[in-house]
């Protein structure tokens, strides 16, 4: 029998673990729970009655999220934000000392912070900046050794704001077949036309996509990810995430926010803030202190300016919070599109540097 294709990357420490049992997990129904040492009420009257566990995965949420991205129930995780996804990856794929993740800069600073405290190695291919930070497929897959069980691929990317090319992104799903797995992090897909990359899941047991609440549904606040992956991925990963990792109260919010009104009012947003994007763009182009600035399909630029020193200290100084990203790209800093009003203070403050 051939072995799963999934299976065969897991740490194999990981595939024999035996998960925690939690009493929710265990409970076959009844209407007295004493089963998990909870207080039978909340004593304060004046907060939220949550005296109970949540179930580790809500179903409802679950079932709203799979249909919101296009997949059955059993191919989506709910997660503590992405990050949390990113975290359970690591876990799950690399071995302390002897396992590496690739990632692909300037991108999402959370990859190497996760493979840091995973004690995992990290193989750098960086994106063509010449070529506006596309992705370099080739040089990707050439780097992919063995020791290689995950490639972050971030589309739109953080901090440049590109979607990289999807024929190059499915060059790499298609070249590492059996050999790594790799996730595609579209936290910011809503703000641009271009399909997920969903449909690949199907044909690709070894590809992960990670989506959000965080931005377009504006819900940061709440932390509600959802890892997209292979039923046989999901089960590993439901093994090492934490018991009850999603509160009651963001389950709530998760829900009332996941209705059709609330998603027509997400897209309405996504689609808002990106006219907005491209206005702020054609400002700052015009603006002497700014350089350039480079093309986004997400909600924030990438700005290159002459001193990015004198820019932080005019945003400082009138209350603006903005990213300095030099340290990734020499001399930029990194611009969220906010409302109105925001934008405009962005203008008038980086128009008198
Ligand atoms: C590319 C990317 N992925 C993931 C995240 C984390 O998202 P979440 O809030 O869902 O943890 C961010 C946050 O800024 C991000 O930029």
């Amino acid at each position: 029998m051939t072995p799963d294709p999934v299976l065969s990357l897991v740490r194999p420490d990981i595939l024999e673990l035996a998960p925690y049992s939690s009493a929710r997990k265990e409970s076959a129904g009844g209407q007295v729970w004493l089963d998990a040492n909870e207080n039978p009420v909340t004593p304060h009257a004046g907060v939220p009655r949550l005296n109970r566990y949540p179930d580790p995965q809500p179903p409802e949420l679950v079932t709203r999220l799979a249909s919101l991205y296009g997949v059955t129930p059993d191919r989506a995780l709910i997660t503590r934000g992405s990050d949390e996804g990113i975290d359970l990856l690591l876990r799950a794929f690399c071995r302390a000392g002897q396992d590496s993740i690739l990632i692909t800069p300037p991108t999402y600073g959370m990859y190497a912070v996760a493979a840091g405290i995973q004690g995992a190695g990290i193989v750098k291919v960086p994106l063509l900046r010449e070529e506006d930070f596309a992705l370099d497929a080739h040089a990707v897959v050439a780097a992919a050794s063995p020791v290689v069980k995950l490639v972050f691929l971030c589309s739109p990317n953080n901090p440049t704001g590109q979607l990289l090319d999807r024929d190059a992104v499915l060059h790499v799903i298609s070249s590492l077949a059996g050999r790594a797995m790799v996730v595609v992090d579209e936290a910011y897909a809503e703000f641009t036309p271009e399909p997920s990359l969903v449909e690949a899941l199907r044909d690709n047991p070894h590809l992960v996509i990670l989506r959000t609440l965080s931005k377009a549904f504006g819900l940061a606040g709440a932390r509600v990810g959802t890892l997209l992956g292979s039923p046989a991925l999901i089960e590993v990963l439901k093994k090492i995430i934490a018991p009850y990792p999603i509160p009651t109260p963001v389950t709530r919010a998760a829900l009332e926010a996941l209705v059709g009104h609330g998603i027509a009012a997400a897209r309405l947003s996504a689609l808002k803030l990106s006219t907005d994007r491209r206005r702020l763009e054609e400002e700052l182009k015009q603006l002497p202190c700014v350089r350039r600035v480079w093309p986004s399909d997400a909600n924030f630029l990438l700005v290159e300016v002459h001193r990015v020193p004198r820019v932080m200290a005019a945003a400082c100084a009138v209350g603006l919070v903005l990213r300095d990203r030099s340290k990734d790209v020499p001399n930029s800093v990194r611009i969220t599109v906010g409302t109105a009003a925001d934008n405009q203070l962005v203008i008038d403050t980086l128009s008198r540097v």
